[in-house]
């Protein structure tokens, strides 16, 4: 999707940011609200869905297995669900684009139903690994003719009944937790997965939305979440909140740029999802949250940001889950904090839209800050809040997250920091550069 030509964007240094803005709709709920109203049997609604390029790959792979999937003028989205079991041979490629959770949690899906399936994507996702899906996957018996390594392109033959298994993730991954309940949906008997470290609920919260049978238990292995198989989903009306990890790269700019007082709206904040924002707080970040309420089953707020001289800090690995998304932007704001910030237990960044450790450290560098790579983190020296020296070109490298935090470090360089390539914002949040304009920055 992004292999044409590059957007580059230069980012100066800003005056305040001011004002009041909304983030789009939450990716990972989003995604969800269309795989399983897709499976429900009836019409259900969904508004505030995020209309990125990500999500809207989950839509064109639902309605090429038989969904009717339709967006009304006023943003509502309406889903005529075929029921679990339902989903038909697809008649070309499911084109994945950048979206690893498109992928992963798709090939779930396929996997109990008599589907044959190629999975594609772009050189970004075609890098990333699947074997974590396909291992638990095939042995609920679905096949796999993967490319080298375990990556994209593939093809799936899923398997009607599949077996239904017992699983202890080895990597604390949503994708694989919900990659297995989603084909234990179409499974006889009880589909069980064990998360030693607890990851994002979303699925769990939305199948119990839906009307699926599952239960959690907290137990000393984990977090044991059973799934009754062969489930009947009911239609639903969602509203889907925020996503705290696009509001991240405002209010992260925010408390950095001096004489900024912003209020981000209806950001959603599942103790799953929103670690960056205590993290920060503990920096010394000036964030409270206002209008605390519920969302589509989901805690949100407004959250109110003003510019704050921040700390170095050691973070700990334990949150890591609950902000994986959100380590490139809080490395940026560890290179404007005070002191030292240590970050480990961070490997599973390696393998995101890019090695985010690695393109983190390299453009950080490009733009003057102290930065030391290690195997799983980052150690970075702050410039207790003085200006970046900037001036360098940064590679986003098919990385929306990376492209984002590299604006929000223009925003606070001395000399302005070019990035090379724009277009993957459009993955996850393609009002960004409105939203920040809107601020006051002046991109
Ligand atoms: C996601 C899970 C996370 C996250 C990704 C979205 C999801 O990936 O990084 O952006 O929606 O389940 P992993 O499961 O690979 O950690």
């Amino acid at each position: 999707m992004h292999d044409a030509t590059p957007t580059p964007l230069s980012v100066a240094a800003s005056g305040p940011l001011t004002g009041t803005a909304p983030v789009p709709g939450d990716k990972s709920i989003s995604h969800r609200s269309l795989m399983l109203s897709a499976l429900a049997v009836g019409t259900s609604r969904v508004t505030g869905l995020l209309e990125g390029e990500d999500v809207l790959a989950t839509a064109a792979a639902m309605r090429a297995m038989g969904a009717v999937i339709e967006r009304g003028g006023d943003g509502m989205w309406t889903i005529d669900g075929v029921g679990v079991g339902g989903l038909l041979q697809p008649a070309t490629a499911l084109e994945m684009g950048n979206s690893g959770t498109s992928t992963r949690l798709l090939m779930g899906l396929v996997s109990s139903h008599a589907i044959t399936a190629t999975f594609t994507g772009d050189a970004s996702l075609s890098k990333r690994p699947m074997g974590r899906v396909i291992e638990p996957l095939s042995r609920m018996g679905a096949e796999f003719t993967a490319s080298p390594g375990g990556r994209l392109p593939l093809m799936l033959r899923g398997i009607v009944p599949a077996v239904p298994i017992d699983y202890t993730l080895p990597v604390a991954s949503a994708q694989v937790k919900s990659a297995i309940l989603l084909a234990g949906l179409n499974t006889p008997g009880i589909t069980r997965v064990v998360e030693p470290v607890p990851t994002r609920d979303h699925s769990e919260r939305m199948l119990t939305g839906f009307g699926a049978k599952l239960t959690v238990e907290e137990t000393p292995a984990g977090r044991v979440i059973e799934l009754h198989g062969e489930a009947e989903l009911q239609p639903q009306t969602i509203i889907v909140p925020g996503d705290p990890s696009s509001a991240a790269f405002p209010v992260v700019a925010a408390l950095l740029v001096p004489g900024s007082h912003v209020t981000i709206t209806n950001v959603g904040l599942n103790p799953t999802r929103a670690a960056l924002f205590d993290v920060l707080r503990a920096m010394g970040g000036d964030i409270t949250f206002e209008n605390r309420r519920e969302v589509g089953g989901e805690p949100v707020a407004d959250l109110v940001v003003r510019a704050s001289t921040l700390t170095g800090i050691d973070v700990d690995p334990a949150v890591a889950p609950a902000m994986i998304d959100e380590f490139p932007v809080l490395f940026v704001a560890a290179a404007l904090a005070q002191g030292r910030t240590v970050t480990r237990g961070l490997e599973e960044l390696r393998v995101k839209e890019s090695d985010r450790i690695t393109t983190m450290a390299e453009g950080l560098r490009a733009i003057g800050a102290r930065v030391e790579e290690t195997e799983d983190g980052l150690i970075i020296d702050g410039t207790g809040g003085d200006l970046l020296p900037g001036g360098g070109t940064v590679e986003a490298k098919l990385d929306h997250r990376i492209a984002m935090s590299f604006v929000v470090a223009g925003l606070v360089s001395r000399d302005p920091v070019t990035i090379d390539d724009m277009a993957p914002v459009a993955t996850s949040f393609p009002t960004f550069t409105t939203l920040l304009r809107g601020l006051g920055a002046s991109l």
